[in-house]
């Protein structure tokens, strides 16, 4: 099954590239690299940043989203406080219509904040949903948080903060021979809090459904146009358009370069079934599905806004203690996504789960040992701070 960087290379390689023969290929080698401006946010804020709020913004960009779509915007208040918004032009109305993926995605965000905001002898005070909740089937402009931080001096790091520059989601296949040990799944799992449960399974059978279900779900998302078309949107081909716009779904690697150079990467090619580019999408979909050991679903007590929020908080924990364990974690969210084709597929995982409402499943997630990808892109934390 070919791993994502194969995948990349397929889809970039075509006849004309794979003709250049060896000489041409290894001189390729040093081109499609992810580009150093893209990753350098991952580098922590520099010594010129003095602002602790934006310090600590700086790093909380960091953090997991969905489609890597960093959809933040924030607003400083006064000297010491800020508020968090919701980017409303960095949605997924197609595969998260009520925008619950992205409110997870700013539980992560607050919950980083708060812990570099530590490890910096300050205290975030944070107010959740200021102003009230979202309505359930969308996000407006209201804050999702207003932070306020107080100087601490005896605050201390959280431990499980240093791992946040190593913290990945892992799309690669994992490796089928290394199951994840039942200690690691318990110390993860360990980390779910405020009501909420992470279960996990590595049951051959149970695993083996999950992966089925997984894999069905993927091949759904690509097959239904509109929802494929919104990932298209958000990939970034080669390295100038990566560091261009340092977000989404980046597509590296020399032969994408060379593809792109000759005119044969484009995004049609990736949604047209019966192209190679295609088939071989599909096989990356089992390549992810088919090698994962253990799965884990953290469920909360309601579907909330705010049990979406802290969700969001929960999962940044539970992703930084995988990293701890030293275990690849990957989110595969398509099963619990909110668009009428899927409603199905969602029930028969939720019978499978044992999850019935008002308790509801906020992410569900794969787990392995794989290679390790490195950081994907981010912009600056300026371009998310609103006058
Ligand atoms: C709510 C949420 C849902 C996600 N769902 C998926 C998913 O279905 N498939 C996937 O490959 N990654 C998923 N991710 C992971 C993001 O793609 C990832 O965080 C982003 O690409 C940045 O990469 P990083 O986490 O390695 O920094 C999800 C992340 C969040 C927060």
């Amino acid at each position: 099954m070919p791993t994502r960087r194969q995948f990349i290379r397929v889809i970039g390689i075509g006849g004309a590239v794979a003709a250049l023969g060896a000489g041409g290929l290894s001189w390729a080698g040093s081109r499609g690299e992810m580009p150093a401006s893209a990753i350098a946010p991952w580098q922590g804020p520099g010594n010129s940043l003095t602002d602790p709020r934006l310090r600590a913004a700086a790093v909380a960009m960091l953090a997991p989203s969905p489609h890597n779509i960093q959809p933040w915007m924030i607003r400083l208040v006064g000297d010491d406080s800020l508020t968090l918004h919701v980017d409303l032009s960095r949605l997924l109305p197609e595969t998260d219509p009520p925008g619950r993926q992205i409110l997870i995605g700013q539980g992560t965000f607050l919950e980083l904040f708060r812990l570099a905001a530590a490890s910096e002898g300050w205290r975030a005070e944070l107010v959740l949903l200021p102003e009230g909740p979202f309505p359930d089937d969308r996000l407006d402009e209201r804050p999702v948080a207003a932070v306020r931080m107080m100087r601490d001096e005896s605050l201390r790091p959280d431990p499980l903060f240093a791992y946040h520059r190593n913290r990945r989601s892992n799309k690669e296949p994992f490796d089928t021979e290394r199951p994840v040990s039942d200690v690691d799944l318990t110390s993860i799992a360990a980390n779910a809090d405020n009501g909420m449960r992470f279960v996990t399974t590595q049951d051959p059978a149970q695993r083996q459904t999950l992966r089925d279900l997984a894999e069905k779900a993927l091949i759904l998302e690509v097959e239904t146009p509109r929802t494929m078309q919104e990932s298209i949107d958000l990939m970034r081909i080669g390295p100038s358009e990566v560091a261009a716009n340092p977000d989404g779904i980046d597509l590296l690697g020399p032969m994408i370069w060379w593809g792109s150079k000759l005119g044969m990467v484009s995004k049609e090619d990736i949604q047209t079934p019966g192209t190679q580019s295609y088939q071989v999408g599909i096989d990356m979909v089992k390549g992810q599905t088919q090698t994962a050991m253990a799965f884990g679903w953290l469920v909360t007590p309601d579907n909330s806004r705010l049990s979406q929020l802290t969700a969001g908080m929960t999962y940044l924990h539970l992703n930084l203690a995988a990293t701890r364990a030293g275990v690849a974690m990957h989110p595969m969210s398509q099963l619990l996504q909110e668009y009428p084709e899927m409603t199905e597929m969602q029930q028969t995982l939720l019978a499978e789960l044992d999850v019935a409402a008002p308790a509801h499943v906020q992410m569900l997630v794969r787990f392995g040992h794989g290679v390790n990808p490195g950081p994907s892109p981010r912009r600056q934390v300026r371009d998310i701070v609103r006058g």
